[in-house]
């Protein structure tokens, strides 16, 4: 079986987020179970990481899309590397040779120029996969441009569509799209592209979910939020309508590369059986942040710092974790500058703090270094299709401090209320977006690792012996896979 992904983020090549994680980690676990897997991704010139562009190498095989009336020739390097095969599509110009991945006034247009080269790169003979694995908004042209035109003779291709955020879908004008010479009469106006709620607009994800064979969120528990408790972002009645083809599987982790006891980006290896080591991580990150040296719990927040991810509560969680007694380490970028604000003048508030450090950047091997080191990660997100984020942290014996909301209801057991067995407990959920609930989630988790640390390990250690790995959840891919094409 021949299975091509295709998206805006793969890691380590491009990661903004999780969806970076997620490509590279699906890919990986295909591959090792014998499928033949490939990424398709946007050459983001200077961007990807410098050991990486030594390793390209360039395709004999050069894809031509209209623009404008024009030939745009996009040329194709194949990137095979950290167990991935990609193939990186470079259309000519400065389409991709942009400071970000994403946030350019002329996003629509880039990547609907990325899924239609995909889309044509994708019907040269022997390019032909069996399924087209989108992701989010950035590919989701692709369903819709093979809903509209097959290719005669051939065997149908089948598309699965992941949904990681409905908050970003791919509203474009029409006329973007007549630029890149799609037929917008057949995708529009009535098509699938039609939105009720932006008229005279084309919503690629709207679209996409209509036309592709099969569509999935990123846990259970956020697949039926999106279809009854109004998080559907205005795609709950299309939902609804394919509900049918519609459904959650749970994300995992590449627990190969996300492995305490073999991190090469952490100071001091640790595992379940040697769990007292992992103090020493958090001496080291002490030391680099300038934190001064103390019993006290260290809260992390490794974090997008974008709206969905709960801003204010950040910002309280921050407050109620000093006053606790608690050090605090946040390592985090905002996209808005309005947020961007705000956290640099929480940071400049707390730059004489000894218990407290802000990193308003993205920073790989720091955020390791923080899993390895810190005691408890706060994620209060408003919406969290999966959040990778406490799936890392439990590896790492840090115990999750969530709001129980999406995928993170789905894998987070609270220590103190559930009817889960002590077994399973792995961290702490609240569910009010207010303030008061985060600090009184802090004051039990801060209350229990000072009065009974022993009960404390035990949370680590359930979080740390989970399986959390791809193996399981991409044996669920592989069986969609194959039962699209009745296999
Ligand atoms: P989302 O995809 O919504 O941002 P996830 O929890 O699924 O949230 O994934 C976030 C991923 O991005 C994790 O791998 C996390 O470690 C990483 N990450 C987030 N912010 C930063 C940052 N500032 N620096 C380094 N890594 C970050
Ligand atoms: C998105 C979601 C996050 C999810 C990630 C990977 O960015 O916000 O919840 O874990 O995609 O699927």
């Amino acid at each position: 079986m021949r299975v091509v992904m295709v998206g805006a983020e793969c890691a380590p090549f491009a990661k903004v987020g999780g969806l970076g994680d997620f490509i590279q980690g699906l890919a990986r676990a295909l591959a090792a179970t014998g499928v033949e897997v490939q990424v398709l991704l946007p050459y983001y010139r200077g961007l990807l990481p410098e050991p990486f562009v030594s390793r390209l190498e360039p395709l004999d095989v050069a894809v031509s899309i209209p623009l404008d009336g024009a030939a745009l020739e996009c040329t194709c390097w194949r990137l095979r590397a950290e167990g991935l095969d990609c193939v990186l599509i470079d259309p000519a110009g400065d389409w991709f040779r942009r400071p970000h991945v994403y946030g350019e006034p002329d996003d629509g247009l880039r990547f609907a120029l990325f899924a239609r080269a995909a889309d044509a790169l994708l019907r040269r003979p022997g390019w032909r996969p069996d399924i087209i694995h989108c992701h989010d908004w950035q590919s989701a042209q692709l369903p819709a441009l093979q809903w509209a035109v097959t290719d005669a003779g051939e065997p149908p291709v089948r598309v699965c569509l992941t949904l990681h955020n409905l908050a970003h879908q791919g509203l474009i004008e029409p006329a973007v799209l007549a630029r890149l010479g799609v037929d917008v009469g057949t995708l529009l106006g009535p098509g699938p592209l039609d939105d009720p709620a932006a008229p005279g607009r084309a919503n690629l994800l709207r679209g996409a979910i209509h036309c592709a064979d099969f569509v999935n969120t990123v846990s259970p528990r956020y697949a039926w939020e999106v279809l009854h408790t109004g998080q559907g972002m205005g795609l709950q009645g299309v939902l609804q309508a394919h509900v049918d083809k519609f459904g959650g599987i749970l994300n995992g982790i590449d627990d190969a590369l996300w492995d305490p006891r073999t991190d090469p980006l952490i100071p001091v290896h640790y595992g379940p059986d040697s769990l007292s080591l992992k103090a020493r991580n958090g001496e080291a990150l002490r030391r680099r942040l300038g934190l001064r040296a103390r019993a006290a719990p260290i809260l992390a927040v490794v974090s997008r710092l974008d709206a969905q991810k709960g801003v204010e509560l950040i910002l309280g969680g921050i407050d109620s974790a000093l006053a606790l007694g608690c050090q605090v380490v946040l390592l985090g970028a905002a996209p808005d500058a309005a947020v961007a604000a705000r956290f640099a003048a929480k940071r400049e508030a707390l730059a004489d703090c000894p218990d407290a450090h802000l990193e308003l950047a993205f920073d790989e091997g720091l955020a390791h270094l923080i899993y390895a080191g810190a005691d408890m990660i706060l994620v209060p997100s408003r919406y969290e299709p999966c959040g990778l984020t406490q799936l890392i942290a439990m590896r790492y014996g840090t115990v999750p401090l969530v709001r129980r909301v999406g995928g993170l209801a789905d894998t987070v057991v609270d220590a103190n209320h559930s009817d889960r067995p002590v077994g399973e407990r792995n961290g702490y959920l609240f569910e009010a977006q207010t303030t008061e609930a985060v600090h009184a989630v802090l004051g039990r988790a801060a209350w229990l690792w000072r009065h009974h640390p022993d009960h404390f390990d035990r949370l680590r250690d359930n979080g740390m012996r989970a399986d959390h790995g791809w193996r399981r959840p991409a044996a669920r891919y592989l069986d969609l896979y194959r039962g699209l094409l009745g296999a």
